[in-house]
Order: structure tokens, then C-alpha cells, then sequence
């Protein structure tokens, strides 16, 4: 993929960014939803690529756009594979809590991991920590690698976990590790990504999370030299089969980086919604300004660009659509 290509999917995942951040604090995610995945819908078809959605907002007779299989760019060279979440934490926006964003991973086709829509037990370390890790190891263990490559105590150590009933074992666990847990409500990317920045303050996400949103993290840390494993984690017979039909065979197997993102040639994206432990949310100012903060980044060269972006929003001739 071209190198531009990035700025170009950086222009989509801002577009998402400001269509759901109006609807920040008003309790309707569904909204909030809608207005990200009209956004992103409507400037994808700017880019020039050939793209396949492979992970999106569902299958075609359960969502109007951006389902899976759906055909998405201007339709010219190169062919890829498109994972998209126009708005990851619907929770987080329609409350206007913090970590929501918008994001995207874009590779050559057939190098996504086609995760079904259920559940992923997943680790995630930035490049440090990349290769000491092993999601079938108990977590002291894993931790204790952790701390031991990023030369920390393990009492200095922070752990990002979903905060959910089904992850009081794993709490216990890091507890009884001595490390730092940081409970989220929603919005398990951010802080996987984080673990690549030292600044961010995020050393390890652990836990059971969504199987598509471990693929648009796998991607970011493809490009950042860090790692995730992950399990899927079906909830039923109906999860299993639909896993074994979409070739992840055994269901119970380890995805390792090259499962879940196969090859370098990827992009990854991704705009603040609400203020985040890598990126700030969308400011609004008047007149119809706004500001957004994205970061993008290619897996080839291993650049990574924090855009702030300043945007006249009555300029923009998807906005109307979508505002
Ligand atoms: P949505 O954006 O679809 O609301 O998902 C947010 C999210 O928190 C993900 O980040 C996470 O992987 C998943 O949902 C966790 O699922 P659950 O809320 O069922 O525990």
C-alpha cells in the first residue's frame, strides 16, 4: 500500500470522530453509532483502494452499512482487507466518559484475521514487553515477565481491565501479583495500543474482550512492535460453529500476531471521540470549528504521525449528512 494511503484513512476515522463526538453525553448510542458509521461510510468512498469490509458493524441483513463483505473505496488497485469500528465505546460516548474513538485497520487482502462477533480472551504489551508473554500462563507469571522487561517493580506495574463480573478471578489474580489494575468501562483498544507508549502510562491489557476489536489493536501493534495474543472465547454451540465456519479451526487455538494481522503491509488509525489515554477527544469550537487529535501509523516503515487537525465543519460536504 501506498504511503499516502495513510493520511487518507486518517481523514476517515476524524470524519467518524466528529459526527459521534456531537452526541457525547446525551445517552443514545445508537446515535452516536449512526452518525460514526455515516461519516466513515460516506468519505471511505474518497479513497482509492479496493477494499472488503471484513470486520464492521455486522452481517449485511443486520446493518445498512459498512456490514461484512460490503465493498468499500473508489474500486481501484490495490485490493484490501478493511476492519472498521466507526465508533469503539458507544457506552463511553453516550455517557461522556472517557476512551472512545474511532478506528480502523486497513492490510493487503486476505491478511486480517475474519473475527467473528463474539468474544476474545486477549494480553496485550507494547514492544518491551513483545515476546515475553504467554496468555496460558497464569498472570503473576505473565507479569512478572512484563515488569522484568520493562525493568519496573512489579508494585509499579498498571494493568488495564475491561470491568466486568466475568474478570473478578483475573483481578484477584493481579492483586494478589502486586501490580496496579486500572478497571475500564468500555473500550478495550485504547488501552491495548497504549501499551506501546510509555507515556500513556498503560503497561499490559488483559482480559476478555471483543474478538473484532483484538484484530484493530493486533494492527496498531504490528506497526509499534508490540504484541497481543488471543482465544476466541464463543458463549455457545451456535459462536463455535460460526467460528469454525469462518476458518478459525480449532476454535480454541492461540492467535498469535501473525494470525491475527498476517505480513507488515498495514495501516492502522485511529481519532479521539472523548479524551483517551493516547488521544484527545474532539473539541468543538464557533463558527462550526473543530479539532481532532488521530493517531496513524504503517506497519512497513513503522512510522507513527499524531495529527491535530483543525476542521471547518461547514466546508466539509459530508457533514450536513452526517451532523
Ligand atoms: P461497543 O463500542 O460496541 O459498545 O464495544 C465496546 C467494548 O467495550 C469493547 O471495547 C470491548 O472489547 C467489548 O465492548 C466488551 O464487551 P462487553 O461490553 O460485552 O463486555
Amino acid at each position: 500500500m501506498e504511503r499516502e494511503l495513510a493520511l487518507e484513512f486518517a481523514r476517515v476515522t476524524e470524519a467518524a470522530a466528529l459526527a459521534s463526538a456531537r452526541w457525547m453525553g446525551r445517552g443514545d448510542k445508537i446515535a452516536a453509532d449512526g452518525a460514526a458509521v455515516t461519516a466513515m461510510r460516506t468519505v471511505l468512498d474518497s479513497v482509492q483502494v479496493d477494499g472488503v469490509v471484513v470486520i464492521g458493524e455486522g452481517e449485511m441483513d443486520e446493518a445498512p452499512m459498512l456490514y461484512i463483505g460490503e465493498r468499500v473505496g473508489n474500486g481501484h488497485a490495490p485490493r484490501v482487507d478493511i476492519a472498521v469500528d466507526p465508533l469503539e465505546g458507544t457506552n463511553i460516548v453516550a455517557k461522556g466518559l472517557t476512551g472512545a474513538i474511532a478506528v480502523l485497520a486497513v492490510a493487503e487482502e486476505g491478511c486480517l484475521l475474519h473475527a467473528p462477533d463474539m468474544y476474545m480472551d486477549k494480553i496485550a504489551v507494547g514492544p518491551k514487553a513483545a515476546g515475553v508473554i504467554d496468555l496460558d500462563a497464569p498472570a503473576e507469571v505473565n507479569l512478572k515477565a512484563v515488569a522484568c522487561a520493562l525493568g519496573k517493580d512489579m508494585a509499579d506495574l498498571t494493568v488495564v481491565i475491561l470491568d466486568r463480573p466475568r474478570h473478578d478471578g483475573l483481578v484477584a489474580a493481579v492483586r494478589k501479583a502486586g501490580a496496579r489494575i486500572q478497571l475500564i468501562s468500555d473500550g478495550d483498544v485504547s488501552p491495548a495500543v497504549a501499551t506501546a507508549f510509555e507515556e500513556s502510562g498503560v503497561d499490559v491489557m488483559m482480559g476478555i474482550g471483543g474478538a473484532p476489536e483484538g484484530v484493530l489493536a493486533a494492527a496498531a501493534l504490528k506497526c509499534l512492535g508490540g504484541e497481543m495474543q488471543g482465544r476466541l472465547y464463543p458463549s455457545d454451540e451456535h459462536e463455535r460453529a460460526r467460528a469454525t465456519a469462518m476458518g478459525i479451526n480449532p476454535v480454541d487455538r492461540l492467535l498469535t500476531m501473525n494470525d491475527l494481522v498476517r505480513g507488515d503491509d498495514v495501516i492502522f488509525a485511529a481519532t479521539g471521540i472523548t479524551d483517551g489515554p493516547l488521544l484527545r477527544g474532539v473539541r468543538f469550537h464557533g463558527q462550526e470549528g473543530a479539532v481532532t487529535h488521530t493517531v496513524v501509523m504503517r506497519g512497513r516503515t513503522g512510522t507513527v504521525r499524531f495529527i491535530e487537525a483543525r476542521h471547518h465543519l461547514n466546508r466539509k460536504p459530508w457533514w450536513p449528512v452526517c451532523k
